[in-house]
């Protein structure tokens, strides 16, 4: 086992009940890595995030980040990663800037440099003109952003996307891509993210991890994929329906079903 891994996930799962939401699920992201969790509505990415970020405890297996296991040394662990979930929670009665000098003095910055990672961050996501604005009136976007800014605030090693770009517009997405691809290849955050969008995937990830029904089915960089699925040259969505099962063949494309 390699401690030196960013992310690292041991035989992880977790039932709800009869179901097996995750299961045996071991993988090891390195700093400056992007990897990219795609499957399709319910295959277990979302429960997966949430044991990584100490929200949800495993039923087997274990979780580390940086070396520290995320249930047992939670504290060196959620230092190190910064978590955008899947439908974030923001304090709506607060201006943008209010809110993240709060979440700030939550990780434990000092003022001045709370004050000064707010600004920086505000402006990298163009959320200046509304920094003084309550959350309460922000769009969709905008309240993703505000998440993001949230993540960020203390410079973390790890991070955690749960689709990060869902409810931006194309521009915005986009913005938001060029800011991860940065962050891992100068800054090295390890950058584990989920999608079922299979564009983001294939423009963002070094490697990609297809997980159906629980399990992770098969890891690689597209081009590995492509071959595990016996179609080299393939797009994504072609490699994707035949890794998972359910593959039609070329010539069927574009019937009714
Ligand atoms: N708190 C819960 N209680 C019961 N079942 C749950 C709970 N959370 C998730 N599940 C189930 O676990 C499975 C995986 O859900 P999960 O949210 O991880 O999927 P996902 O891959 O994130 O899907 P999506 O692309 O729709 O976000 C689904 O069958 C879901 O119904
Ligand atoms: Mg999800």
């Amino acid at each position: 086992m390699n401690e030196q891994a960013a992310i690292l996930l041991e035989h992880l799962g977790r039932d709800f009940g009869a179901t097996r939401a995750v299961d045996d699920l071991s993988l090891q992201v390195a700093p400056g890595e992007i990897f990219a969790f795609l499957g399709a509505n319910g295959a277990g990415k979302t429960t997966t995030m949430r044991m990584l970020v100490g929200l949800l405890p495993p039923t087997r297996g274990r979780v580390a980040i940086g070396g520290h296991d995320v249930w047992k040394e939670p504290r060196q662990a959620k230092r190190a990663i910064g978590y955008v979930p899947d439908t974030p929670i923001l304090h709506e009665l607060l201006t943008a800037r209010e809110f993240l000098w709060f979440m700030a003095d939550l990780y434990n910055l000092p003022r001045a440099e709370g004050q000064a990672r707010t600004a920086e961050l505000l402006a990298m996501l163009g959320l200046q003109d509304a920094a003084d604005r309550l959350i309460r009136d922000f769009s969709l976007g905008m309240k993703r952003k505000m998440a993001i800014a949230t993540a960020l605030l203390h410079r973390p090693e790890v991070l955690l996307l749960d689709e990060v770009t869902n409810g931006l517009d194309a521009r915005a997405a986009r913005e938001v891509k060029d800011l991860v691809a940065r962050w891992a290849r100068e800054d090295g955050v390890a950058v584990l993210l989920t999608t079922h969008i299979l564009h983001i995937a294939e423009e963002l990830a070094d490697r990609i991890g297809l997980i159906h029904k629980g399990r992770l089915i098969c890891v690689g960089t597209k081009e590995e994929l492509a071959q595990l699925a016996g179609r080299p040259g393939a797009n994504l969505e072609e490699i994707f329906l035949t890794l998972t099962g359910d593959a039609v063949p070329l010539e069927m494309e574009g019937e009714p079903a």
